[in-house]
């Protein structure tokens, strides 16, 4: 069983995703994540993006693995620890570069169908129901106004003990989403079977919760 997540930046997916999926005891997959990793591998390697079909070869042979520790989800790239890394603010500048290029998309949508093998799945990202997952048997569209993205964005800064200005995170976020928004290859748009939940006056309880219904309803369990 699949539930799929998609949304713009920072609005909600990976609590709401999370919630849901400790929640119905399934298995919490965020794709975000594996595209970040592989763009710190981008920049480690110093790899010349100009060059796909290179790019595209890194990205099939890259070995992104999620564990479990405790209730922290760990990511690993190639064997190393990478899970603050990856939310870095120069991996979050590029990210967006690197998953518009189709090579290293078919690399990481393989990864995805591979790590979904018949689990009971709550995956999370930009383009889940309308390419990864069509069939998924639940499709939640999250949004939020773009200064309240910003706000929990600047929120969770501060508890790692950053202060980040709300200008500046409104700009990365805005850009972003007109990157994600615009590519060619899976953009991410709303699926036309997608619920779509406006989680600005929210909270993430109240939208775990209503997300758990639904697809208790639909799931009937
Ligand atoms: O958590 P945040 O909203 O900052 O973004 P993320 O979910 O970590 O995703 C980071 C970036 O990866 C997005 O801005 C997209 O460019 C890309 N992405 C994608 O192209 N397709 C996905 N399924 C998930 C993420």
């Amino acid at each position: 069983m699949i539930i799929a997540i998609d949304g713009p930046a920072a609005s909600g997916k990976s609590t709401v995703a999370k919630g849901v999926a400790k929640a119905l005891n399934f298995t919490y997959l965020d794709t975000g994540a594996m595209y970040r990793a592989l763009t710190l591998y981008v920049i480690e390697m110093k790899l010349d993006l100009s060059n796909e079909n290179k790019a595209a070869k890194f990205a099939r042979e890259v070995d992104i693995v999620f564990r479990k520790e405790g209730e922290k989800n760990k990511v690993f790239l190639n064997n190393r620890d990478v899970t603050d890394d990856i939310r870095r603010p120069d991996v979050t500048k590029l990210v967006s570069l690197v998953s518009k290029l189709t090579g290293i998309r078919k690399a990481m949508v393989n990864k995805q169908r591979e790590y979904a093998n018949n689990k009971n799945l709550v995956v999370e990202g930009r383009d889940i129901g309308s390419v990864v997952f069509p069939n998924a048997d639940v499709k939640i569209f999250l949004n939020a106004f773009l200064k309240e993205r910003a706000h929990r964005r600047q929120l969770e800064w501060k508890e790692k003990g950053y202060l980040l200005y709300l200008s500046e995170l409104e700009t990365d976020i805005e850009r972003r989403d007109r990157i994600d928004s615009t590519r060619e290859d899976s953009p991410l748009i709303q699926s036309p079977d997608a619920i779509q939940i406006n989680t600005t006056e929210k909270t993430a309880d109240q939208v775990i919760r209503e997300v758990t219904d639904i697809a208790r309803r639909k799931l009937r369990f």
